[in-house]
């Protein structure tokens, strides 16, 4: 029997059998610098002498040595069921030498990353998700009511999936998605959001993020332009910029994106990004006029139209209007949407509907950036929209975040007047509330945030940052209570800084 492999430790260990050092004091001194410098982590398990040694071809002896010498010296230690391993308390000089690798960004590494790299890290947008403490999240937007998803259900059909698996589940899956799920996504696009698709054009991705930089991949070489929605999607930036693009920032009216200025000021754009149903943050409904134009110019320029419609199932008020894609009748739009707004995040599942004639091209780029999604979590979603739950669900959370949205408008008119125009929407998951003129948002976020609120300032997802200061308030996740609480909070935080 072959014995079992060393993990990565081989790789981190360069020995020399030609070298004057002894092989022993070699591996003493790999080991210590990589503990040392943190590649070896505090509390890591190494492998036993015996497969080591069988790794590397040399004597057990060897190891043992090298092994029991760091042992006396503090760096590793035994563990009670056998094994070897870091020590958690590392001497004390030791703690003082480690370099802070995780802390060392990029641009102070002497190592090169790519043009590519670099550009990401220099993403302008500072999308701050500060770290306070439980129960006090008043109000961070795009969080779903995670407490009222029906966890037993789900427990139950992921059970059942267990029980029910075959060996063949376990096997590769393929690009697209599992069949049965994209046959589900197909007829609840068809039905609920007017999208024009056969099963064969929805592809099952890891959340839309993984669609845009999908979709960017397939449409996109470097150095094209973009337009995005400005304010807008900060995942949307990060994703073209991902693909080498120069993004375009356009502005939005009540109407949605302006298609006239992006043709003046960027007339050979290669694609147009757009959240038509509900615009992200600013929460408006692309008209059917600017739709059309959108379109047409689309088709004329040869243009591609990204659609995100990441949150259409929250809708309070009117019927919502169908999915821009439904309109196109020249193959111009791709489509995504997400089950992180509706189900969990963590469940990390979206969709793409691609036009007829690019499916097999999604497909090649599919396959070999993820080969596919998790097949498991995918027959789960399945039988949860099948058998009702889906549906349910959407109902259930429609309800309570209307009502949510209304205690928010309630704790605004009490607690924040003349502090804060906190305007009603038709759906989503946050509102936009309007500093008085003058007032600077990020200042007014950051103080609110020293106070333990949570509102991200709407310049922190525009590029042109020509709007009048205002803050995005998620409510979706609170309770009536947690609104007030934060909203008094938050009244506090800004009567400081408003009213000095
Ligand atoms: C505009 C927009 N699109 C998509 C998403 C969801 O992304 P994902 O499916 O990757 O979780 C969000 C989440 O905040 C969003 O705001």
């Amino acid at each position: 029997m072959s014995p079992r492999r060393a993990g990565a430790l081989p790789l981190l260990l360069k020995l020399d059998p030609e070298a004057k050092q002894p092989l022993n004091q070699q591996i003493y001194q790999g080991l210590r610098s990589a503990i040392l410098d943190g590649r070896l982590r505090v509390g890591a398990r190494l492998p036993s002498s015996r497969m080591l040694a069988a790794d590397l071809s040399i004597s057990r002896n060897t190891v043992l040595n090298a092994y029991e010498r760091l042992a006396i010296e503090g760096y590793l230690r035994g563990q009670s069921g056998g094994g070897t391993c870091v020590s958690t308390e590392l001497p004390d000089d030791i703690l003082r030498t480690r370099v802070p690798l995780v802390t060392q960004t990029p641009k102070q590494s002497r190592r090169k990353i790519s043009k590519r790299a670099m550009r990401i890290v220099d993403v302008p947008f500072r999308l701050r998700i500060p770290e306070l403490p439980r129960g006090l999240r008043a109000f961070r937007i795009g969080a779903c009511a995670l407490d009222e998803f029906p966890t037993a259900i789900w427990g139950q059909l992921v059970r059942r999936q267990y029980s029910r698996s075959a060996i063949s589940a376990l096997d590769y899956g393929t690009a697209p998605g599992y069949p049965p799920l994209r046959a589900a996504v197909a007829a609840y696009l068809q039905s609920a959001r007017g999208v024009t698709c056969d099963p064969e054009q929805v592809f099952i991705v890891n959340g839309s993020q993984q669609a845009l930089d999908l979709s960017s991949r397939m449409l996109l070489d470097p150095g094209d332009t973009v337009w995005l929605e400005d304010p807008g999607y900060v995942g949307a930036y990060g994703a073209f910029v991902s693909a080498g693009a120069r993004v375009v920032p356009i502005p939005v009216d009540r109407e949605g994106i302006q298609v006239a200025k992006g043709v003046r000021q960027a007339p050979d754009a290669r694609v147009a990004f757009v959240t038509p149903s509900h615009q992200f943050p600013l929460g408006v409904t692309m008209t059917l006029s600017r739709r059309l134009e959108l379109l047409r110019w689309a088709v004329k320029s040869g243009a591609w139209i990204l659609e995100d419609d990441y949150d259409s199932e929250l809708r309070y008020a009117n019927r919502p209007l169908p999915a821009l894609q439904g309109l196109d009748a020249q193959d111009s739009v791709i489509y995504t949407g997400t089950f992180s707004k509706i189900v969990f995040p963590a469940v990390r599942l979206g969709y793409v509907v691609v036009p007829q004639s690019m499916v097999d091209t999604f497909y090649k780029v599919r396959l070999f950036a993820d080969v596919h999604p998790p097949i498991f979590t995918q027959a789960v979603m399945t039988d949860f929209i099948v058998e009702g739950h889906f549906g349910r669900h959407i109902r259930r959370m429609r309800t309570l975040y209307r009502e949510r949205q209304e205690a928010l408008l309630d704790a605004a008119r009490r607690h924040l007047d003349g502090l804060l125009n906190v305007l009603p929407a038709d759906g989503g998951m946050h509102l936009l509330a309007w500093l008085p003129p003058g007032i600077d948002d990020r200042e007014a976020s950051r103080r609110a945030a020293a106070d333990g609120i949570e509102a991200l300032p709407l310049s922190d997802f525009s590029l042109l940052r020509q709007h009048r200061g205002a803050l995005l308030l998620g409510y979706s996740s609170l309770t009536p209570e947690a609104i007030h609480r934060g909203a008094k909070r938050l009244a506090a935080s800004l009567e400081r800084l408003i009213r000095g």
